[in-house]
């Protein structure tokens, strides 16, 4: 075996997903060849068929479900929506610039990194004085810092040919729903409780993007606002469905002890106990523990943190954002707010709009419960969650559940010649046309394309060799055990169906299919 050289070693976690991910095309720099923009990545065809994969594993899960209604809303957003939401006043991260260099960060990630303690929701004045008391230096060039300030994340431009007609890049997309909220139950007749889901892009003018595609200025959101009247908010329909499951939540009280792993309470204990501020908000929290699991994060590594008063953005009247424990830190990759009627009122007043809707108790302006999923964030989790290096073999690999690997399986000639690469596209393009997800290797030896199909995680490779010239039948590899098992040709599709469900392993099928054929 080779000898790991002393930089290999130290490669973090996140540094080998990254180079992973570059060079087998799941997300790379944009505008690369020029240099790459600062906190923009494209995202490959792996990476795009992952997205999708995960996309419409929510769509499924927490839209269709649920009867929830599905929306698309402008990117670009007049100046007086955000003046009403409180965006243009208070969506603002504090910033420190480099008396020497002229760097730029963000004061409270530079104590969090230097000083290993939480400075989130800090006002300018407060972070000042812990670094003056620490003496924290520029990062680049160890200068002095000036005065922390407020800076407005929202990106900014101006629409049609006259000067002075502002607008914002939505920095959420929950905006279109709120200011669409008539529309929206009205056309749809809609009765409270309903929800709107919308997934798209969104835009924010991070100061110091970083962490691949953890941190970036574009990303995509999966959000839901889920409308209640007040009663409702702790009876939701369908929570003794979710009510037993257990949820890992850190309360406040925890956070003020250092505490930093979660209790295991019931979502309907939580309820009961008011650590969590309705049944509403319990319902959402179990599902987005069982999306998590199922896409193939470690349900031991998340939890569902209380924010801090200061940490709680502006429209929220509290927090329960769900972190996972990923090599970098524990990291947030759903917001979950109670926006109450934060957003509805706000516009009512300000648009001079009645947002009001008819009830069983009269015209209510509905309580909204919000889950706000990070697309990039999550794939990311998936990615560190997944990753397996393994003394089974000389190289790396993802163990990602058919839910979210790009591909289904791998279809391959043992060699190029004799009509087995004929055969073989036969069979990838039977594999393709019944719905599978399916990719086609020919190029190398075959135990490299077994590798390469290993490094982007796809479950089954199907091999085509001399044997299926004579009976038709092929080999189906597990890339968890390396194993292989003959399946006839003509029963692949229906094998393929059972192994990516989960219903039967490799073995089983075996069996399965001897006990047929006897
Ligand atoms: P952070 O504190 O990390 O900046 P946030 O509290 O601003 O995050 P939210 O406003 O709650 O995040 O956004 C909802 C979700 O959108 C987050 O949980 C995360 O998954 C995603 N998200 C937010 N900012 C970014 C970003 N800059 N890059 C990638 N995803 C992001
Ligand atoms: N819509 C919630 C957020 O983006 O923070």
């Amino acid at each position: 075996m080779e000898e790991t050289s002393i930089s290999e070693k130290k490669q973090s976690l996140l540094d080998k997903i990254q180079d992973v991910s570059f060079r087998r095309g799941i997300a790379y720099p944009t505008g690369e060849i020029y240099g790459g923009l600062s906190g923009a990545f494209d995202y490959g065809p792996l990476g795009t068929l992952m997205r999708l994969k995960l996309i419409n594993f929510w769509r499924e899960y927490f839209v269709k479900d649920e009867n929830h209604f599905e929306v698309e809303g402008s990117l670009i957003i007049p100046e007086k929506v955000f003046e009403a939401s409180g965006h243009l006043a208070k969506f603002n991260d504090p910033l420190v610039q480099c008396k020497s260099c002229k760097s730029m960060f963000r004061a409270d990630k530079i104590i969090e990194d230097k000083l290993d303690q939480n400075a989130d929701g800090l006002s300018p004045e407060e972070l000042d004085k812990i670094i003056s008391k620490n003496k924290l230096k520029c990062p680049s060039c160890e200068g002095d810092f000036m005065n922390a300030r407020e800076f407005n994340l929202m990106l900014k431009t101006e629409v049609g040919s006259v000067s002075g007609n502002v607008a914002y890049l939505r920095p959420e997309t929950a905006q279109n729903i709120f200011t669409s909220f008539k529309r929206i139950s009205h056309s749809m007749r809609a009765k409270l409780p309903f929800g709107v889901a919308q997934v798209g892009k969104v835009y924010r003018n991070e100061i110091s993007p970083r962490q691949f595609i953890i941190r970036v200025r574009e990303f995509k959101q999966m959000e839901l606002e889920v409308f209640f009247a007040e009663e409702q908010l702790d009876d939701p329909p369908r929570f003794e469905e979710l009510a037993d499951e257990l949820l890992p939540i850190l309360t406040r009280e925890q956070q003020a002890k250092g505490i930093e792993e979660p209790i295991l309470i019931s979502a309907a204990d939580a309820v009961k106990k008011k650590i969590l501020p309705n049944a509403a908000m319990a319902y959402y929290l179990v599902k987005e523990k069982i999306l998590f699991e199922e896409v193939g994060v470690n349900p031991e590594l998340i939890r569902f943190r209380h924010m801090l008063p200061k940490e709680t953005p502006h429209y929220s009247g509290g927090n329960f954002d769900l972190e996972v424990k990923l090599s970098i830190g524990w990291t947030e990759v759903v917001g979950n707010a109670f926006r109450q009627q934060h957003d509805l009122t706000s516009h009512e007043k300000a648009s001079k709009t009645k947002m009001g809707i008819q009830h069983t108790t009269g015209n209510v302006i509905p309580f909204v419960i919000e889950p706000s999923i990070g697309v990039g964030r999550t794939m990311y989790c998936v990615l560190e969650s997944c990753y397996r290096e393994t003394d089974d073999r000389d190289w790396t690999w993802f163990q990602f559940p058919s839910t979210i690997a790009p591909y289904d399986v791998q279809v391959c000639p043992l060699m190029k010649k004799d009509g087995l690469e004929e055969k073989a596209l036969e069979i990838f393009e039977e594999l393709k046309s019944e719905g599978f997800e399916t990719i086609f290797d020919s190029s190398g030896k075959i135990g490299k394309r077994y590798a390469r199909s290993d490094e982007i995680g796809t479950p089954y490779c199907v091999t085509i060799d001399y044997d299926t010239l004579q009976d038709d039948t092929v080999t189906i590899r597990d890339r968890d055990t390396m194993e292989q098992i003959r399946v006839p040709q003509e029963e692949l599709p229906d094998a393929m169906v059972l192994l990516l469900t989960g219903e039967y392993g490799l073995k089983e099928l075996e069996d399965l299919l001897k006990e047929s054929t006897e």
